[in-house]
Order: C-alpha cells, then sequence, then structure tokens
C-alpha cells in the first residue's frame, strides 16, 4: 500500500513537473520570440536575448534604470554644508564570487542574513582586498570580445576563464537623520508624503556595472565606471533604520568603452552617500563666467509631490570671501514652466536657433580673473526662497571668471596665448588602486605644480570629483575626458550605430557633471576608439551643450583632421631631426614599434590651410598638440630639450602633454609589481609603469627634467636651484703609489666595455635596439681597443666593428673591491643624466655614495650615468682612493653596485641585491664606467627613437684619454 501510495505520489510529481517544463519550455520560446521581436525592433540587428537569460549588464540599450539625470556635482543643504548628506562610506557586508551564477540571488532581501559574510569598506577596489586577480591589460580586452557580451569562453589560460564576471554583492543598514522621513497616519513608512522632500542616493564611481536594492525594493541599475549615478530612492526609505543592498559586476557591456591601458580592477571605487532635498529642489545649475566679468547662470528644478514652484525664487549672490559682490533671482516657476507656455518657449527654447542660456546674469566689474598663475575664484551661493522667503536649499558652485578662445592657430586663456606643459595622470594609488585619498591628490598636485606642470589630462576618463575642486583652486588646467576607449575594437563600435547612444551618454555625463569647472579647458571624446559617426555626435553635442570650451580628440585625424574637433593632436611625434633607425628607412614600415610614429608636428603646424570652426576661435587654423608624447617608461625621456625648442618655435605649437605622471605599479609587501606578477592573463608587463614618478611618488630624473624644461630655467638657475657643493673645480688628487707597475695591474683588472643593460627604450615592444644587441652578443663583448700609456695618463682608442649595431656605450670598465663606496665627481648631476637628457644637471662638484647612484624603477635597466665629467673619486671606509681625471676631453661615467650583464638578468626590482660596501663577499663589485661616448635615451618604448646626434658615430675613431692616480693601487687590482 506505502509502496503504491508513494508510486502514485512520484508519478504526480512527475507529471506536475513535466507540465512544469511544457510551460517553461513554452515561456522559453515565447521570450525567444519576443526578444527576436524586441531585438529586431530595439537594433534592426540582432536579438539581445538569443534564448538565454537577458542581462541589463551585457546590453548596449540598457544603460540605467531609474537612473537620475546628469549634472553639475554639489551636495545640496540647508543651514550649514553637510547638514542633508549622509555618508555611506565605510563597512559594508561583503560577498564575492568569480561569477554571476554564484551570486545569491535574494541577498537584497532585508530578512536575508549576512552575518558570516566578510566586510569590506567602501570605497576600495575588490582585487587589491584580496578579491580577484588585478589584470593589467594594455589594450584588447581582458574577457572574449564579442559585443555586447562579457562572459563568452575566453582561452583557458586566461584570467576571465574563471573569472568569469567577478560578481561583489554589498550589504548595509543605515539610519535615515531625522527629518528625512515622515510617518503616515496608518503608520507605515513613507518618503511620499507632501512636503516631507526626496532622497537621493548618489554613487561617485563604480566598476562596471551594478543593481541597487533599498529595504529589499529593487531601485534601479546603472553602468559606466566613471560617472556618477544617482537614484531617488525616497519611495523606499523609511525612519529609523534601512538596509541597502548593491550588486557590482566588474564587467558589463558598458566594459566595451572602458578598455584603456590600466588595470582591471571591480568594486566600489569612489564615495557612496545620500542626500535630502525639499519637494521643491534645485536639480542643476550651469555657471559661465568670462573674462569681460559676465556671469550667466541656468539653474534647473524639480518638483515632487504635487508642488509647481509657484511662489518660489532662487537667490544667487557672487561672493568674494565673505563680502557680497553681486546677486540675481529668478522665479522658479518660469525656469520650470510645467504649463509648457509658447511664450516662453519661445524665448527660451525657441522654434529655430539656439536656446537662451544666462536665466541670470549679473556683471562685475574688473573680476579678478582665474588663469592657472593665479587661480582666483569667487563663490556663488545660491539660495532657493520659498513663497513665505525661507531659504528652503542652498547650493554652492566655485567660479572662475576666464574665457578660452583660439586665434591665429594660438589657445588664448583671457586673451593671453598659453602652452600646455602637460602631464597625463591615470587615478592610480600602489596601495588602493584606483581609489584616491585626498593626500594622495593634494601630493600630486603639489608635485606637478613643484615640477612647473600647468595642465594635466585626465586619462583616459572622468576623474574623482574633488580632484577639479583642488585644480580649481591650486591653478591646473584640465583636459576632462570621456570614459570611452574601444582600443581592442579600434573604430568598430565607433561607426555602429547601435552604440550611438553609449558613446553620448559617457559625453553627457562627464559634460554635465563637469560643467562649472574654470580649470576645464578642454572636453575630450575619449581616447583610442577609432573615428565614427558616434564621436561625432559627441562632439555635436558637447560643441552645443558648451560654446565655450573647445573639443579635443586625437582619433579624430585624415586630410585635413575632421572638423569636430577643435585642436589637432598627435600621439608621440618626432621633431625635425635625423633619428636613429636601424635597418628601417624612414616612414615605411608600422610593424616595429618606434617607427609607428612618423609625424612631426612643426610639419602639421606649417601648413597654413587648416580651418578652425568651433565659435570661440577666429576661423584660422588649428593649435597642434601632442596629447601623448616622451613615453616615461623607466630610464627615459629623451629629447625632451628638443621637443620644447620646437613647441616654443612655432606660435601655433600648443604643446603637450607627457605620457605620464605616475607609475601604475601595484606594492605588496614592499615590492612593486607589474602585469603578470598576480598570474593574471593575458597581460603587457611592465608596460604600465610610465610615470615620470615611481608608483609611491618617489621622483625619478625625469621628473627634474621636466621640471627645469617645464620651467624654461636656464642652466645658471638650475645651477643655483641644485648645488650643494661648489662648483670650483677639485684639484687632482696627489697619489702615493704612481708607480707604473701599478697601472698594469690595475690594466688587467679594466676591460673594454661597450654593453649597458638595455632601458625599456632600448627594449622597446621587445623590437628594438636590445634585441640586435643580444643577437650580437654585446653583453660579452670585447671589441678591439688598443690603450696607451704615458706616466700616468692613459689613452684608449676604440675601432668598432662594422658588424656590430648601434652601440649603448664606448668605454672601459674598472672592477673595484664593493667597499669602494664614497664619490665624488666633478661633472653633470646631482642625478643621472644621458646626451639627451641633461638639462637639469649643471656641471658641478657633487658627492653621492655608490649604494645612491642607481634609480630603482620598477624593471632593472641602465642608470646611474654622468656626462661632461671631468673627475671622479672612489673612496673606501679606510681613505683607499681612487681618483680618474679626463685629460682635454670629458668623459661620462657610472658607478654602480650591479654590472650591467646581472641588472639585465632581472625583471624586478626587488630581486636586486647590493650587498653595501661593509660586505665581507670579495665577489661583490662597485662597477665603474668610464666612457668616451654614450648614446641617448629617446623614445622608443613607445615612440620614435634616439635622435642621430645622440648616437655612437661608429665610423669615427673614438679614444678616451684619462689620468689615473689613486693609493694602493695594487690592491684595487688583485681582489
Ligand atoms: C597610448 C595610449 C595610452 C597608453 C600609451 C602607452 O597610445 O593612449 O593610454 O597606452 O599609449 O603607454
Amino acid at each position: 500500500m506505502l509502496r503504491l501510495k508513494e508510486q502514485r505520489k512520484l508519478t504526480a510529481k512527475r507529471q506536475s513537473a513535466s507540465i512544469l517544463k511544457r510551460i517553461r519550455d513554452m515561456m522559453r520560446q515565447w521570450l525567444l520570440i519576443l526578444g527576436i521581436a524586441v531585438g529586431i525592433v530595439a537594433n534592426g540587428q540582432k536579438s539581445v536575448l538569443q534564448g538565454e537569460e537577458h542581462h541589463d549588464w551585457e546590453d548596449n540599450h540598457v544603460l540605467q534604470i531609474n537612473r537620475e539625470l546628469a549634472r553639475a556635482y554639489f551636495i545640496p543643504y540647508g543651514e550649514c554644508k553637510g547638514d542633508r548628506m549622509l555618508s555611506l562610506n565605510g563597512e559594508w557586508r561583503f560577498r564575492w564570487t568569480k561569477t554571476p551564477d554564484e551570486r545569491i540571488r535574494s541577498f537584497y532581501r532585508v530578512d536575508y542574513d549576512d552575518a558570516h559574510w566578510a566586510r569590506l569598506a567602501v570605497p576600495a577596489n575588490w582585487e587589491v582586498n584580496g578579491y580577484g586577480t588585478p589584470i593589467y591589460v594594455s589594450a584588447g580586452y581582458p574577457f572574449k570580445i564579442d559585443p555586447p557580451y562579457v562572459t563568452r569562453e575566453p582561452k583557458k589560460d586566461w584570467t576571465t576563464y574563471e573569472e568569469r564576471n567577478p560578481t561583489g554583492q554589498y550589504r548595509r543598514t543605515f539610519f535615515v537623520p531625522d527629518g528625512w522621513v515622515a510617518i503616515t497616519p496608518d503608520g507605515k513608512p513613507s518618503g511620499t508624503v507632501a512636503g516631507n522632500g526626496q532622497t537621493f542616493l548618489r554613487f561617485e564611481g563604480v566598476m562596471s556595472a551594478f543593481y541597487v536594492w533599498v529595504n529589499g525594493h529593487r531601485v534601479g541599475y546603472s553602468q559606466g565606471s566613471m560617472e556618477p549615478s544617482e537614484f531617488n530612492v525616497t519611495p523606499y526609505i523609511k525612519k529609523g533604520e534601512n538596509q541597502i543592498a548593491i550588486e557590482v559586476y566588474k564587467y558589463s557591456d558598458g566594459s566595451y568603452l572602458e578598455d584603456q591601458d590600466f588595470w582591471r580592477f571591480g568594486g566600489i571605487h569612489r564615495d557612496v552617500l545620500l542626500y535630502h532635498t525639499p519637494d521643491v529642489r534645485i536639480r542643476d545649475v550651469a555657471v559661465r563666467a568670462s573674462m569681460d566679468g559676465v556671469l550667466q547662470i541656468n539653474p534647473q528644478f524639480s518638483v515632487y509631490n504635487g508642488e509647481t514652484g509657484d511662489g518660489y525664487h532662487l537667490v544667487a549672490t557672487l561672493m568674494d570671501g565673505s563680502s557680497i559682490v553681486c546677486c540675481d533671482s529668478v522665479a522658479t516657476d518660469e525656469v520650470l514652466d510645467l504649463a509648457h507656455k509658447a511664450a516662453r518657449m519661445n524665448e527660451w527654447f525657441p522654434q529655430r536657433g539656439h536656446r537662451k542660456f544666462a536665466r541670470m546674469e549679473m556683471h562685475v566689474n574688473h573680476p579678478r580673473l582665474w588663469s592657472v598663475e593665479y587661480p582666483n575664484l569667487y563663490t556663488l551661493l545660491m539660495e532657493l526662497k520659498a513663497p513665505d522667503g525661507r531659504t528652503v536649499e542652498c547650493v554652492t558652485q566655485q567660479v572662475g571668471f576666464r574665457t578660452i578662445a583660439i586665434k591665429g592657430g594660438q589657445l588664448l586663456i583671457n586673451g593671453q596665448p598659453i602652452k600646455i606643459r602637460g602631464v597625463n595622470r591615470h587615478e592610480h594609488d600602489p596601495y588602493t588602486a584606483r581609489v584616491m585619498t585626498e593626500e594622495r591628490m593634494l601630493q600630486d598636485l603639489r608635485l606637478m605644480k613643484e615640477a612647473n606642470i600647468n595642465a594635466v589630462r585626465l586619462a583616459h576618463y572622468p576623474n574623482c570629483p574633488r580632484w577639479y575642486e583642488l585644480c580649481d583652486s591650486m591653478g591646473m588646467y584640465v583636459m576632462d575626458e570621456a570614459d570611452c576607449e574601444t582600443h581592442g575594437l579600434r573604430g568598430t563600435l565607433a561607426s555602429t550605430p547601435d552604440w550611438g547612444d553609449a558613446f553620448l551618454d559617457r559625453a553627457i555625463r562627464m559634460a554635465e557633471r563637469d560643467k562649472n569647472h574654470p580649470s576645464i579647458i578642454f572636453w575630450s571624446l575619449g581616447n583610442e576608439s577609432g573615428y565614427g559617426p558616434n564621436q561625432a555626435a559627441m562632439s555635436a553635442w558637447l560643441h552645443e551643450f558648451d560654446p565655450t570650451r573647445p573639443v579635443h580628440y586625437e582619433g579624430a585625424q585624415g586630410d585635413p583632421d575632421p572638423s569636430t574637433v577643435d585642436v589637432i593632436s598627435r600621439f608621440y611625434p618626432r621633431v625635425m631631426e635625423e633619428y636613429l633607425n636601424p635597418g628601417i628607412p624612414e616612414g615605411s614600415d608600422k610593424e616595429r614599434a618606434e617607427n609607428a610614429r612618423w609625424e612631426r608636428l612643426l610639419e602639421i603646424a606649417n601648413r597654413t590651410e587648416d580651418r578652425c570652426t568651433w565659435i570661440g576661435s577666429d576661423g584660422g587654423p588649428r593649435p597642434v598638440l601632442t596629447s601623448e608624447y616622451a613615453h616615461s617608461m623607466g630610464n627615459a625621456l629623451g629629447n625632451f630639450k628638443e621637443y620644447w625648442d620646437e613647441i616654443n618655435s612655432h606660435p601655433r605649437m600648443l604643446g603637450g602633454f607627457i605620457w605620464d605622471w605616475v607609475d601604475q605599479g601595484i606594492i605588496r609587501d614592499g615590492n612593486v609589481l607589474y602585469g603578470g606578477d598576480f598570474g593574471d592573463k593575458p597581460n603587457l608587463h611592465a608596460f604600465c609603469m610610465n610615470g615620470i614618478v615611481l608608483s609611491d611618488r618617489t621622483l625619478t630624473p625625469k621628473y627634474y627634467e621636466v621640471q627645469a624644461i617645464y620651467g624654461g630655467l636656464s642652466e645658471q638657475e638650475i645651477a643655483n636651484k641644485y648645488r650643494e657643493t661648489s662648483a670650483a673645480k677639485p684639484k687632482p688628487l696627489k697619489t702615493k703609489a704612481a708607480a707604473n707597475s701599478s697601472f698594469f695591474t690595475l690594466h688587467s683588472s679594466l676591460k673594454p666595455q661597450v654593453y649597458r643593460a638595455p632601458t625599456d627604450n632600448d627594449k622597446s615592444f621587445g623590437n628594438w635596439l636590445a634585441k640586435d644587441w643580444k643577437r650580437s652578443g654585446l653583453d660579452t663583448l670585447t671589441i678591439p681597443m688598443t690603450m696607451e700609456q704615458n706616466g700616468n695618463e692613459l689613452t684608449f682608442t676604440f675601432d668598432i666593428p662594422d658588424s656590430l649595431p648601434p652601440l649603448p656605450r664606448l668605454g672601459i670598465l674598472i672592477e673595484l673591491p664593493r667597499e669602494y663606496e664614497q664619490l665624488t665627481w666633478y661633472g653633470r648631476g646631482p642625478w643621472d643624466n644621458y646626451p639627451d637628457r641633461k638639462v637639469s644637471c649643471p656641471i658641478g662638484l657633487w658627492k653621492s655614495t655608490v649604494s645612491q647612484q642607481y634609480v630603482h624603477y620598477p624593471r632593472p635597466q641602465d642608470s646611474g650615468n654622468h656626462e661632461d665629467c671631468t673627475y671622479v673619486e672612489l673612496r673606501t671606509k679606510k681613505g683607499k682612493r681612487l681618483c680618474i681625471e679626463a685629460v682635454d676631453e670629458p668623459f661620462s661615467f657610472s658607478v654602480l653596485p650591479y654590472s650591467a650583464q646581472y641588472l639585465a638578468s632581472k625583471t624586478h626590482d626587488y630581486e636586486l641585491v647590493d650587498e653595501g660596501p661593509n660586505t665581507r663577499n670579495s665577489e661583490a663589485k662597485t662597477y665603474l664606467s668610464i666612457d668616451c661616448a654614450v648614446m641617448g635615451l629617446g623614445n622608443s618604448s613607445c615612440g620614435p627613437g634616439v635622435l642621430k646626434r645622440y648616437t655612437i658615430d661608429p665610423s669615427k675613431c673614438h679614444q678616451l684619454k684619462i689620468r689615473i692616480s689613486g693609493d694602493s693601487l695594487e690592491r684595487i687590482s688583485q681582489p
């Protein structure tokens, strides 16, 4: 009986399961048909469903759900700043999974028990907090390319094979401040009671797509990692404790527009906050302030709960410190125009022609203008007044009076032509990844100002809002760039109409948020995304939205460059000089990376037929800019001076942005790591280390060269700035042991040397000179050298065999015991310098130690060279000395605790071992190189190579003439 019953139960269960299955199948089919239909209607192309679960985050038509309109950055307040704001930064409950499938779908429910979950701070990136693998991809997407999908199966050895789409679920509670929510008559929570106001939830940046729930209700969805997203949460919040849940996807269809050359980090990397407004509120405000003292203000309002704004008005007061400069007001309902009155619309949004901008306009006599040198700011206080005169809401904006124009091919700020002495900057911190602290931003800006940098390109996305405020107040020109890079797909998406909305969304959200900052002097459409109608649309939108700023985009090139851009922009151009292009006729080859850029800026600047169509121009030619140049990877920044000699030689040459500000290293246990060090695949190794400052902001010799050249400093000024010791030339050392025999024993520990540990530039993409050096065995090669001796004067003559590639150096190497540590020299210093990077290094008498001579770039390579030297002295603690003096011609030298071969054999700085001068290891050496010639550094890691004049001419007879002296030379030579 029992069995029969069980069998019946089972059959019934099976039957109902099969009915359910049939229903599910039918529904699936319907969904599929519906999906195809929707897809066809929506895209005119392909289904967004394709028989699978539909994901908003893999649908380029779903950019947001319930997101508020973009607006200028401000947090409204009542009586004092912050009084209507609640930060949700801090500790959240957190759960991370490698794929969305592993997420807990019901996690947003109020009754979900998260007690066992981990904790994670907001803001924070996951990968530097133990969740998932940081991936450094230069270009080409870390996931399988199949837009808009991001979860298709990639190669099995890729990181995303396992970590297909890391998903972070966040939960926390918060207490709504008093007065934000009322209790309804039936005791139920509601934020929608008239007069009770509105509450908004604001995210400054989440990578890359996310959903939000409040108290179990789904609030909305947003994507776009670098723009803010706001949601009105009024209907969902209640008095007392509230619960919020966020689900973040590392990859989304939006990631197709975020293929920048940087680490791929997921998570909530900027602030999260709530703020409260009245039911009549200031939704937005746009401000224009020009050098003639005209201040125009265009506010927007929103009303809720049946409010109309009638009787409300906005009072705008311009303050200079605490004194009132002027004020104006506007009636809220005039602007709102809920009735859509024809007369009003005709005035403000006419049938033909442009909209009118200034709802309020004030005139300031002789305003103190804003510039990077004098970043004068005024404060605009906007008070929303209720019909009874009460101030119900306040908003402030900083205002800088300045005018941008293009005239005669020059960019003018307040009527004066400027040059861009710029850097590109990624938001990167070696410990916190993309989370920028106030201290880090201040440190960056201070260091930039000290280096005479006057402009920063926000490569390649809108930065965190505080950055702009600091640029406004400290004085820094900003190129604000839309978060739009499709490098791995080249220009495909730019020409796909289906992606137009996604492109435009990013331009609009950038410009809306940042429009009021005087520091921003260009809008940029993004980076390396080809050129097509989608950028043309962005440009048209920006031009119409904001006629006060020119538009930039390096990808807009042609003959002539499209009129959608107002400056001509090129990457990694050449100067008008002959370059070393071993084996490749100029202009012929695109394969070898160092030769991929043939353009010469000055040549472009000399073409006169170009025309600027921007409303702020005189219709003359466009300025010529290099938005990326001087690729500063490792020991680099060759011929920076020559770039600037050219830039200064022609009015149309606007200047450039160095690539880039800071190495993108991740520091773990004190070690600097780069692509591949986390097992991340694919990766582009150390190609993210291109800063003029190291990851932890340690300054490098490149930084000082920038400081000298951007500052236009004379050699004398530089000498006065850095000189720490007297410039007087030292007296040659009186030698105790000058016997001839000692020179012969020294000679036996001295050998010719033509090799240096390849710099990143020597390697380029593994493709340049270093490869030829390896093939020729330069690292172990002894080239023919003769030595003549005349007393303690030695003359070395070198014969460069024809078979050798261009040489990095030509001279001798003397290996000394490591105890030789104290260094004095007369020549260029204090930091290292090369034939094409020495402006910041005046000739003088300098002191240092051997341990300090090496510059710790993340990837070991040559460094420590000093040009134009006539004297070097090395000493031990015990007073032993070796002195080398130039006879006739100065020499170059370096003295390092590492051999060139040793440096070349290592891949990370942390692998280098310097046992120091006190070591008992007799194998440890001090390596003293004296060269009659050294090759320059060039820019080949991503740009043109070395200028011919800074290479070693193989056809010339090279001689090194020196005088050696010292005590105990025998001991030196016999290890
Ligand atoms: C540029 C690109 C930068 C960076 C640089 C190489 O082409 O715009 O984002 O990748 O090359 O370091």
